[in-house]
């Protein structure tokens, strides 16, 4: 069986080229988070205008899924605003815990919806989320760059 057996073939595209998988030569925010089931990393870091995170990517190296869910993070909140940016955060966190439909504001997250399956992955497609969350409301602009 196949990994595009298990999951959707967006989820295996992001997972196999990540998208954003890189560092940032001045990072704004940044905060990384593990997943203290099997020790993975990811860091997430954002170059911040204004409001605006005009540049969002990751580094670190995972499971399929954690890449995929890495990846796709990058390209959803790109250009958002800080606050439009958290929203979305809180509703990958929700539909990560319920796996039922994937928010209208991101619907390919639906590549996820295998999930329901594997339970411990869960917390796989939430590590950058998290990771995220952590960036926009506790690293400061002073603590991001000594980073
Ligand atoms: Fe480590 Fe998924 S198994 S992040």
């Amino acid at each position: 069986m196949s990994a595009g057996d298990l999951y959707g073939p967006e989820l295996v595209d992001h997972g196999n080229q990540p998208r954003n998988k890189r560092k940032l030569a001045r990072a704004d925010i940044s905060a990384m988070r593990s997943n203290a089931s099997c020790g993975d990393e990811v860091r997430v870091s954002a170059a911040v205008t204004g409001e605006k995170l005009v540049d969002v990517v990751f580094e670190g190296d995972g499971c399929l899924v954690s890449l995929a869910s890495a990846s796709m993070l990058t390209t959803l909140v790109k250009g958002k605003s800080r606050e439009e940016a958290l929203t979305l955060v809180g509703q990958a966190r929700t539909y990560f815990d319920k796996l039922g439909d994937a928010p209208a504001s991101m619907p390919g997250l639906a590549a996820f919806s295998g999930l329901s399956r594997f339970p411990v992955r869960r917390a796989c497609a939430r590590l950058a989320w998290e990771a995220l969350a952590n960036a926009l409301v506790e690293a400061s602009p002073t603590a991001a760059s000594r980073t």
